[in-house]
């Protein structure tokens, strides 16, 4: 029987000493449902070294499994690839313990970690392209600014063909098993499609840049190692591949309805709407938004086509729920989607004029000024949100079929 906290062994001279957080379920308000890991990396070469930290509540879960391979005082290098406090949280206090010799981030790492921690921290600032000798080991960075913070870079270890990806490939998934091909696919293609479109959606454009350079430079990749969730083995081709796939946010005929309701007339129109998609051909999710979580429906529109939104209007204002994942959505820059607006209202009735606002500054292309009614809707009202839904149904065919 081994000890608690033991490191797992991934290469040569690669070990996994992260943490795993079994217990979260709100990650600065995405929910993680199945939890996370903070992954850090020991490299067993002439230099010891130590890649990223973990969070600060975790930092004996860290030490203890460094200890379980080497006494951490002989660490000499210790690489922050992201300052992020998920990642940085116990850099400090683990730099006071181990006193390490050499100690690196990129540029814009060695600025962030100095406005987290003022602790003026001795970091040397390293460069895109940069190799550095760990004596028979040899690392080289990659600078991958703003994927997804400003600081973020790649440490890619030449003899074990090991790519360090930071946040990049990540997932939020505790689990006991470190590779990918223990666990089983429809998690990691839902926990992996979920954490891109909170994470990177926004900087879509740059990941298909960055997919092109790690292309070009040809580098063999054996291991692909985030800092979290599951490190790639055998899926590396199919995760670089969904990434292509997600930063170019193609069209589908998938169409998200996301609605409230304060006495059930607006949800009876989502379900009219959804009625008129499915019989245009397209494909509904709808979402009722008091009982769903804004990252659940950030997953939703990742290989959307359509954003339909519904609202009540309650004190000449839309819902608040929407109000939520609005300035949630509008932040991710979700692109390529068509969209309209609909929703009850008694006598003023602005929340679908303030839906269609949001939706014109989100750059999604309306295709109705939307469907409002006053208070209940009859038949005909249901049959205009039906109509609306097949319009959009309509509209996103076409549109994929181009
Ligand atoms: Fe996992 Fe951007 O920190």
């Amino acid at each position: 029987m081994g000890k608690l906290f033991e490191a797992v062994k991934i290469s040569d001279s690669v070990y996994w000493v992260g943490a795993i957080d079994w217990a979260i379920r709100d990650f600065h308000g995405y929910s993680t449902n199945r939890g996370s890991t903070y992954n850090a990396y020991l490299i067993m070469a002439d230099k010891i070294t130590l890649l990223d930290t973990v969070k600060a509540p975790f930092k004996h879960e860290l030490m203890t499994r460094i200890s379980s391979v080497v006494d951490p005082s002989e660490i000499s290098v210790v690489i922050s690839n992201h300052s992020e406090m998920d990642h940085s949280g116990c850099l400090p206090d683990v730099i006071a313990e181990v006193r390490p010799d050499e100690i690196y981030a990129s540029t814009m790492g060695v600025k962030a970690l100095g406005k987290h921690f003022h602790a003026g921290l001795p970091i040397t600032a390293v460069k895109d392209g940069e190799r550095l000798s760990l004596g028979n080991r040899s690392l080289t960075f990659l600078e991958t600014r703003m994927l997804h913070w400003p600081d973020s870079m790649f440490t890619y270890l030449e003899e074990e063909q090991i790519l360090f990806a930071q946040d990049a490939f990540g997932m939020h998934l505790a689990s006991a098993e470190r590779f990918d091909d223990e666990i089983e696919d429809h998690i990691l293609d839902y926990e992996s499609a979920k954490y891109y479109a909170n994470i990177l959606m926004p900087f879509s454009p740059l990941v298909t840049k960055l997919l092109a350079r790690v292309k070009e430079l040809d580098l063999p990749i054996r291991l692909v190692a985030p800092d979290h969730g599951p490190i790639w083995r055998t899926g590396i081709p199919k995760i670089l591949e969904s990434y292509a796939r997600w930063a170019r946010q193609e069209p589908t005929t998938k169409a998200v309805v996301a609605y409230d309701t304060m006495w059930q007339s607006t949800a009876k129109m989502a379900v009219a709407v959804a009625d008129g998609l499915t019989a245009g051909g397209a494909t509904p999710r709808v979402v009722p938004l008091r009982s769903s979580h804004r990252s659940d429906l950030a997953m939703e529109i990742l290989d959307a086509g359509a954003l339909i939104l519904g609202s009540p209007t309650i004190n000449q204002q839309m819902f608040p729920t929407l109000a939520d994942v609005l300035t949630y959505l509008k932040g991710l820059k979700p692109l390529n989607l068509v969209g309209a607006a609909f929703g009850s209202y008694g006598w003023s009735g602005e929340a679908v004029g303030y839906l269609n606002d949001l939706l014109k500054q989100m750059k999604v292309e309306l295709v109705s000024d939307g469907v409002k009614v006053q208070y209940v809707p009859d038949d005909n009202a249901l049959n205009e949100c039906r109509a609306l839904g097949v319009l959009v149904a309509d509209r996103l065919k076409r549109t994929v079929a181009a």
